[in-house]
């Protein structure tokens, strides 16, 4: 695993969400996509002259779970069903980028916050959109299942081993540095 992924800068990471870092994670989350190779031409097609409005709303929508102040109104299934061309590899780099950021910047206990709902919603848009045959990848059914564990207190989360895929934060969760590979 590239340790680089895992720490994007020194600053100390924050123990609770607020408004101004949620803001602040958004932005940086948005700026590592449209940087990236994968998602960034799909991000610039659907969202040029209205990157302000998304990132208020990713804003809201990210407070409204986190620090539950329910001013999201929207809908991410229907937002998402225009989105012809999204393959699971690009679910995988999204969740890549946004875990990874989440963990360079908050604490464990408020970083679960933001991972939990990340991956559970990702898993119900990867069904609506390959098919409710579509077999979610291990990595997110067992970095879900990790999450949840550390967040409860049960039991020590133990990540299977991972030979290859997008580079989730397990080391967050998990053994990352014993295990092969
Ligand atoms: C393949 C991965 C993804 C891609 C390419 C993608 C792309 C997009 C795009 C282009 C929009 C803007 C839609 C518009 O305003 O026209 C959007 C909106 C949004 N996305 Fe995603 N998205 C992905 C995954 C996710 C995931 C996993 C979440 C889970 C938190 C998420 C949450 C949202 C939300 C809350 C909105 C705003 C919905 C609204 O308009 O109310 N997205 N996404």
């Amino acid at each position: 695993m590239n340790q680089e992924t895992l720490h994007e800068s020194a600053t100390p990471r924050h123990a609770e969400a607020d408004e101004a870092n949620v803001r602040a994670l958004v932005e940086a989350f948005y700026h590592r996509v449209d940087d990236d190779p994968l998602l960034g031409p799909i991000f610039t097609r659907e969202l040029t002259g209205r990157w302000d409005e998304h990132l208020a709303k990713m804003t809201t929508f990210w407070s409204s779970l986190v620090l539950g102040s329910k001013q999201y109104r929207g809908n991410v299934q229907e937002a998402h069903r225009p989105l012809g061309d999204i393959e699971p590899q690009h679910f995988a780099r999204w969740l890549s980028l946004f875990l990874n950021t989440v963990e360079a910047r908050y604490e464990p206990a408020a970083a679960v916050l933001f991972m939990e709902p990340a991956l559970r919603i990702a898993q119900s848009l990867q069904l609506s959109k390959f098919g409710w045959d579509y077999k979610i990848p291990d990595e997110q059914i067992d970095l879900l299942a990790a999450l949840k564990r550390l967040r409860t207190g049960k039991d020590e989360p133990e990540l299977p081993a991972r030979a290859d895929g997008e580079p989730f934060p397990a080391k967050f969760v998990g053994k990352g540095t014993e295990r092969p590979g």
